[in-house]
């Protein structure tokens, strides 16, 4: 599995894409989604051309790969084509490697609405959502409304479907947001236009990557989101509204965790965050405008400014812990270079109480303040750097202070972001 260990855009796309090509080709069989949806975005850079990912899995840019939607994934057939169509436009075919579970939850377009209108009623509240109807989806899921891949094949039970739903959504809609009701009619034929051509993807996934791993083939699970951001284990209620931790894998997937061999976190060299919610290591300075600027820290999906702050050590023991991870990858090292030294918070400071670990409680953690170390800064450009030998004395002394703070080793570090501007530590 690839997982994100901090608050999402650590780079998991470039960790997927090259564990799914450096082992060759035809060596990873499938790349898997397990969660969220098209609130992901994914960036994959091959021979200096940038690609992004939302809703497909990052496999679909590796030759002979197979990409699987699970079923833990929220999945807005409108913006499956989109995707699919943009990319057939770049001259990448899809359509013929793609396979979506017959369980996966369907967000059509009313939960998208609820999405928007909830973040305009909350007000300074707001949870800062993609507003792609990724909360609503989930929980009609949970509230036993929501509609399946499958459900699209069959008329009948999807019209009983969707008058279920709007039901009740309808009265929400109508009488607490003051908004018009939705028509059945107009969601069920908007939701049967994709049928046809959704039919020969859908498959049983469960059955079909538990088969592929008895004949011993190998399958890369893509994390999206991540862990602060997992509705059980991150920053809640400023959360995504998915399991994006290991254990989410296995869920979405169908696969057990008996059968998962490596959980490689992906990890900025420092941090970023979109949308709302508490960020210890947060910087409001001319070092945080650094950051952003040369980090080029702007969303893939939304387009918004990503907040930026030191590294949390705090956040990667956590990440350590909640995932069991056993490798960690580092990315965007190059992007520190030029500080004469570098803060990375190794505790916090809790209302006048040091704590090594994550705070128990959401009042805690809004009152933690980063007790930082001053590691040693570099000023060489690491971009041409092609081995982890190449890098300046402060820059490997950094990433090996990081991993003894992190308890986790790590396999690889990012100097750009392009495939080859990586940097094996442990192979
Ligand atoms: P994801 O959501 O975790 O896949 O990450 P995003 O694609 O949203 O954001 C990560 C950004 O960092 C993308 O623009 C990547 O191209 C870029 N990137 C990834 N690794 C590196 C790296 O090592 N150095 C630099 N400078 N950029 C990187
Ligand atoms: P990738 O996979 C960063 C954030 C949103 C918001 C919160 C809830 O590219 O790392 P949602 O629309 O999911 O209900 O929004 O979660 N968020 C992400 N932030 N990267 C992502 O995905 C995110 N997906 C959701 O900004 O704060
Ligand atoms: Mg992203």
């Amino acid at each position: 599995m690839v997982l994100g260990a901090q608050w999402g855009d650590e780079g998991k796309g470039k960790a997927t894409d090259l564990l799914a090509t450096t082992k060759g080709e035809g060596a990873i069989d499938f790349v898997v989604r397990t969660s969220g949806g098209h609130n992901a975005g994914h960036t994959i850079v091959v021979d200096g051309e940038k690609f992004a990912t939302h809703l497909l899995p990052s496999g679909v840019l590796t030759p002979g790969c197979t990409s699987v939607i699970g079923n833990g994934v929220v999945v807005s057939p409108e913006a499956l084509f989109r995707e699919v169509d943009a990319l057939a436009a770049r001259g990448v075919d899809v359509e013929e490697r793609l396979v979506v579970s017959a369980n996966a939850h369907v967000i059509a377009s009313y939960h998208s609405t609820i999405d928007k209108v909830t973040e305009r009623f909350l007000g300074n509240n707001k949870i800062g959502t993609t507003g792609r109807g990724i909360g609503p989806a989930y929980a009609d899921k949970v509230n036993r409304l929501g509609i399946r891949v499958a459900d699209l094949f069959d008329e009948g039970i999807l019209l009983k479907k969707v008058e279920g739903a709007l039901d009740l959504r309808n009265q929400l809609l109508a009488k607490v947001y003051n908004r018009r009701a939705v028509e059945v009619e107009a969601v069920v034929e908007d939701l049967l236009s994709y049928a046809d051509r959704l039919r020969p993807m859908v498959a049983d996934t469960s059955l079909l990557l538990n088969t592929a791993l008895d004949e011993d083939r190998t399958v890369l699970f893509e994390g999206a989101q991540a862990t602060m951001l997992d509705v059980d284990h991150g920053t809640y209620p400023f959360v995504t509204s998915s399991n994006a931790v290991a254990g989410g894998v296995c869920t979405g997937a169908g696969v057990g965790p008996t059968r998962i061999d490596r959980v490689i976190g992906v990890i900025k060299a420092y941090t970023t965050r979109v949308g709302s919610g508490p960020f210890p290591t947060e910087l409001f300075d001319a070092d945080g405008e650094k950051l952003w600027k040369v980090g080029g820290e702007v969303g893939v999906s939304t387009g918004r400014d990503r907040r930026c702050g030191w590294y949390d050590a705090v956040v990667a023991r956590y990440a350590t812990r909640v995932n069991g991870l056993t490798d960690l990858f580092l990315t965007k090292l190059d992007v520190l270079s030029s500080w004469e030294r570098v803060p990375v918070c190794v505790a916090y400071d809790v209302d006048g109480v040091r704590h090594d670990e994550m705070p128990m409680t959401q009042t805690e953690f809004h009152h933690a303040k980063p007790i930082y170390e001053y590691l040693d800064g570099w000023w060489e450009d690491l971009s041409e750097c092609r081995s982890f030998d190449d890098l300046p004395p402060n820059a490997r002394a950094y990433v090996t202070s990081l991993e003894e703070m992190s308890g986790t080793k790590i396999w690889g570090v990012g100097v750009g972001p392009g495939r080859e501007q990586t940097l094996v530590v442990h192979g």
